[in-house]
């Protein structure tokens, strides 16, 4: 079969005829196929065995013949070895947070190929067996730095606030070693084959707009202006507020949560990135005419962007049903 380009030609604002398609979280738990792998093994054991890495990667691209793959891992895979322990119960959590100088002293950069190989390894299998564009990904640096220091989720974030606003030096210290890893870690999944990556920054939307602006912005724009050879997406989710600032970003593409509708989106971002989103994953527990709806007002209003994406706002949930899923992708795909 002809390798499917579709998303590769979004990213560099080509016409389509219809969006691309793919989900964030598109392997995972509401698949049974993924369970039954999930039945023999833990879920970092998962991620770092390249054999089963690869499966699970292709998993959805069978089932649910989407337009591309995602790598299968975790945004807390490549901080692991530069000092924290790391476990999933199944939410992530970090037993040694850092929260002072000499935490943030002791971290050391990331080595990619030597201290996450089985990542690399995943990639070589899934660019030979592959006919859609692998996404690479990684988290943003305060994405990540707010499990370090938090040591796992939160709903107030108040650790990594108290850092920000007492300890800015220590917090820019942290940022910079996750930019540093980062960049190092998404290039060389661009070198071993990934056609283009995401950087997610899930957390970006709990910040007063000046503290983004002043604080986090500078860390993903480094990102964004380092990466050669590949588009880069980048999803801050609750990230409206700042698309003033996110304007002047050099990359491919920004990630909409399902909030703001593509159109204003568009419009606020200044008419320049391919656009990926946004459909709430929420929708995907109702009936289909609410499910057609939604993707249909994505796709209309993705039409006036300068290219888009067809994906959720945020990643599908557990229990979402498949036949939603896979109802939700042949709809896509028949708008061409
Ligand atoms: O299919 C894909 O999208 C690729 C795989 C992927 C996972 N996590 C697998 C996973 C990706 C891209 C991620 C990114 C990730 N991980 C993010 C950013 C995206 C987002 O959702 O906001 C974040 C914040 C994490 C941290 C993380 N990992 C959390 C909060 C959890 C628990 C989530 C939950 O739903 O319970 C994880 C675990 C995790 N990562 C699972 C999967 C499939 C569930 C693990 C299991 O099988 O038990």
């Amino acid at each position: 079969m002809a390798f499917n380009d579709l998303l590769l030609k979004a990213l560099h604002k080509e016409k389509t005829g219809r969006p691309p398609v793919w989900l964030m979280r598109q392997a995972g738990r509401y698949m049974p196929e993924y369970r039954a792998v999930r039945e023999k093994v833990s879920f970092l054991e998962l991620c770092k065995n390249p054999e089963l890495a690869c499966e699970v990667t292709l998993q959805p691209v069978d089932a649910l013949g989407v337009d591309a793959a995602i790598l299968f891992s975790d945004i807390l895979i490549p901080v692991e070895p530069m000092g924290v322990n790391l476990s999933f119960n199944p939410a992530p959590l970090i037993s040694n947070p850092v929260r002072t100088a000499a935490d943030v002293n002791a971290l050391r950069l990331l080595e990619p190929e030597k201290d996450v190989p089985f990542v690399y390894g995943a990639i070589d299998l899934l660019v030979k067996k592959l006919n859609v564009p692998l996404i690479g990904f990684s988290g943003a640096p305060f994405t990540l730095a707010c499990y370090m220091v938090e040591g796992a989720g939160s709903k107030s974030f108040l650790e990594v606030r108290k850092m920000m606003l007492n300890s800015p030096d220590v917090f820019r210290e942290l940022m910079e070693k996750l930019t540093d890893s980062t960049i190092a870690y998404l290039q060389k999944q661009i070198d071993r084959g990934c056609a283009a990556v995401q950087i997610f920054d899930t957390w970006a939307g709990i910040l007063p707009q000046e503290d983004y602006e002043k604080a986090v912005f500078p860390h993903v724009e480094r990102i964004t202006k380092s990466l050669k050879n590949a588009p880069v997406i980048y999803f801050a989710k609750d990230g409206a507020a700042y698309f003033g600032t996110m304007k002047s970003l050099s990359c491919a593409g920004i990630g909409l949560d399902w909030k703001t509708g593509i159109k204003e989106a568009d419009e606020k971002l200044g008419h320049k990135f391919c656009l990926q989103g946004n459909m709430d994953p929420a929708a995907l527990f109702a009936g289909r005419q609410a499910i057609k709806h939604y993707a249909e007002t994505a796709v209309e209003e993705g039409r006036q962007a300068a290219g888009h994406i067809f994906n959720l706002g945020h990643g599908i949930m557990p229990k979402t049903p498949v036949e939603n899923v896979k109802y939700l992708v042949d709809t896509i795909k028949g708008m061409a």
